[in-house]
């Protein structure tokens, strides 16, 4: 088990957005947390990462206590989270994006004073980043002129310049068309398993999910109602009722 929760809650005012959730992930596997908007996922999502502190509950990754633990901290020990969109330097190559988290990340770990030029080992670590990511070929395009897809797995090569062990992605396939998005899930798998990475996935594709996941977890207002793997998702008949219209037939 390499990230664990339990008994995590958190409320807004009167409303419950998250209840009592434990999760178990397991080493190098992708674990979704499926749900209907407003299911509590992004809640959970920012429990873990450290972006709001739960009422109640723990986290642990790798068996050490990291409940409340900042991004830079949660970084050092292996757990990054990709970055949205809009945290990325738009007026910066892609290289530069990437070289800036290499530095921050060397900077942390070994308190080297780097320059604001990019040296030769940065730029040779930032191109295997891009390149492990399918951007290698676009170092020098500037991160607002790339399309959509790229700029997703830009986010990913920004996480993966922190060396990360488990990375945990917001809605990873949103907003993208449909080939964009099998290009991110074929990222996602190869993070798995080439990488070794453990991925956790907060989404509400449910057709991508069922696809890519080992084990699925399933939210609605703010509880765990099913966890399995996805033929078994696909089958429970609490999940069917969360998801009306028919959605689990993609
Ligand atoms: N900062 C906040 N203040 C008040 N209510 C919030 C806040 N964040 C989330 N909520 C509420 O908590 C519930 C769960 O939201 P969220 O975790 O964003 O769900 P999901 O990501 O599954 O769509 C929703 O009802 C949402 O309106
Ligand atoms: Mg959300």
């Amino acid at each position: 088990m390499i990230l664990q929760t339990h008994s995590l809650s958190k409320s807004f005012g009167g409303l419950q957005a998250v209840s009592d959730v434990s999760l178990t992930v397991k080493a190098k596997s992708i674990h979704s947390v499926l749900g209907p908007n407003g299911a509590g996922k992004t809640t959970l999502f920012n429990l873990i990462t450290g972006a709001i502190r739960p009422a109640s509950g723990t986290v642990q990754f790798d068996g050490k206590e990291i409940t409340g633990w900042s991004p830079n901290r949660l970084a050092e020990i292996g757990v990054v989270r990709t970055f949205q969109r809009t945290s990325i330097f738009r007026g910066l190559s892609t290289l530069e994006n990437v070289a800036l988290a290499i530095r921050s990340h060397r900077r942390l770990n070994y308190k080297v004073r780097v320059s604001r030029e990019i040296s030769e080992s940065v730029r040779e670590e930032a191109l295997r980043c891009l390149h492990n990511v399918g951007l290698g070929n676009r170092e020098a395009v500037m991160a607002d002129n790339l399309a959509h897809g790229y700029q997703r797995a830009l986010d990913i090569a920004i996480g993966l310049a922190l060396k990360p062990k488990l990375i945990l992605m917001d809605e990873p396939l949103a907003g993208m068309s449909r080939g964009d998005r099998q290009g991110i899930a074929d990222l996602i798998l190869k993070l798995r398993d080439e990488f070794g990475l453990t991925i956790v996935i907060v989404e509400h594709d449910v057709g991508m999910v069922m696809k890519l996941s080992d084990i699925i977890t399933v939210m609605q207002n703010g509880r765990v109602i099913a966890e399995g793997p996805p033929a078994s998702i696909r089958e429970d008949s609490n999940v069917k009722k969360a998801y009306l219209h028919g959605s689990f037939a993609s």
